[in-house]
């Protein structure tokens, strides 16, 4: 099967791959489309291969962390040919660009009937880790004040949509040419981060998702309100913070989404199918353009996810 390998840095597309197999709780996946996200380019960089090498996550396919396909060998909860969406673990898991992958079932749901593999692919895990972060960590709910930093992103495009089905206040901080987009995406307010710096706000939040990963929580914490929490999305960046947490300053939370959550993904897989959930993937590539998927990943303006285009829906 083809591939992307990483070697010194750099992405090949490689034929002759060994197609994995399934163990025990684990399915095998014909892919479709895949994601490709900021994490990504910090594994080609190198960031993660001690992680790989200590937890068992040394893979020759190291990048890709979500994917739409078909059931090719069935377990026990999904069968041959069922239509899916998943992401993978993010370190021992096997990665997604690649054209067959066995993975947890705990980590895959039925894809929502009404969307293509293109539009699914940009789908689970930008909502769900919006959704464990607003429902699980924010404990979000009707009037609660949200501040989505980064809001017209990968995560951000689910961020607004999911604190919005909770009843949240929001305001959404992007770049230049956002507004309309995010306005009708539900946020309640926009602000334009070259315009003005969300530091000097005179508004107090429940609730900062960064997702940027550029902002501590001394420079945010006037801007929080009395309970108010600082969720960033890289744990590792924001580790002094965590460990304040130590020492009596319970304001800024972790968020890492390792485990399966097939009740979350199945329940995104609703709302999407009710209406309440839109998806959005920014631009889609052929596998063989995979050089230009990682370039478009790079540039400012996107919304939502890039996608790529590994194997045939039939
Ligand atoms: N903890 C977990 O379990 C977990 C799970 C998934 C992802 N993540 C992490 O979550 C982060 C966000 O992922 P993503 O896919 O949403 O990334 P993304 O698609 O690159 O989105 C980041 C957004 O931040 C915006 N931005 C850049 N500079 C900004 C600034 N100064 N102020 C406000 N916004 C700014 C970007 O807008 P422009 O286009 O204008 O630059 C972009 O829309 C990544 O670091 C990813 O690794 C964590």
């Amino acid at each position: 099967m083809k591939g992307l390998v990483v070697e010194n840095s750099k992405i090949t597309l490689k034929d002759g791959l060994d197609v994995p197999s399934p163990k025990n709780n684990e399915v095998l996946v014909k892919v479709v489309c895949a994601s490709i996200n900021p994490t990504d380019l910090d594994i080609v960089k190198g960031q993660y291969d001690l992680f790989f090498k200590l937890f068992g996550g040394d893979h020759l396919v190291k990048t890709g962390l979500e994917f739409s396909g078909v059931i090719e060998a069935e377990n026990t909860r999904f069968k041959k040919g069922d239509k899916v969406f998943g992401y993978v673990d993010l370190i021992r898991g096997l990665k997604t660009h690649q054209e067959y992958l066995a993975i947890d079932e705990d980590y895959i749901a039925l894809m929502p009937s009404n969307l293509n593999f293109e539009q699914a692919a940009a789908l689970p895990l930008g909502a769900l880790t919006t959704l464990v972060a607003l429902q699980d960590l924010g404990q979000v709910n009707k009037g609660t004040e949200v501040l989505i930093n980064g809001a017209s992103g990968g995560l951000g495009v689910y961020a607004i949509q999911v604190a919005k089905i909770f009843g949240a206040r929001v305001t959404a901080v992007a770049g230049p040419n956002q507004e309309e987009f995010l306005m009708n995406l539900g946020s309640d307010q926009v602000i334009n981060y070259q315009k003005s710096n969300i530091k000097d706000l005179s508004e107090k939040f429940d609730i900062l998702l960064d997702l940027t990963t550029n902002l501590k929580f001394k420079e945010i914490k006037n801007i929080l309100a009395k309970n108010g929490k600082f969720i960033p999305t890289d744990p590792l960046k924001n580790m002094m913070d965590l460990l304040s947490n130590i020492f009596g300053n319970k304001k800024t939370r972790l968020l890492y989404v390792g485990q399966g959550n097939y009740e979350k993904l199945t329940q995104i897989a609703h709302w999407v199918e009710e209406g309440k959930l839109n998806t959005y993937g920014d631009s889609c590539f052929a596998f063989s353009d995979y050089e230009k998927a990682f370039q478009r990943l790079r540039e400012k303006g996107k919304r939502g996810r890039v996608i790529i285009k590994i194997g045939k829906d039939k």
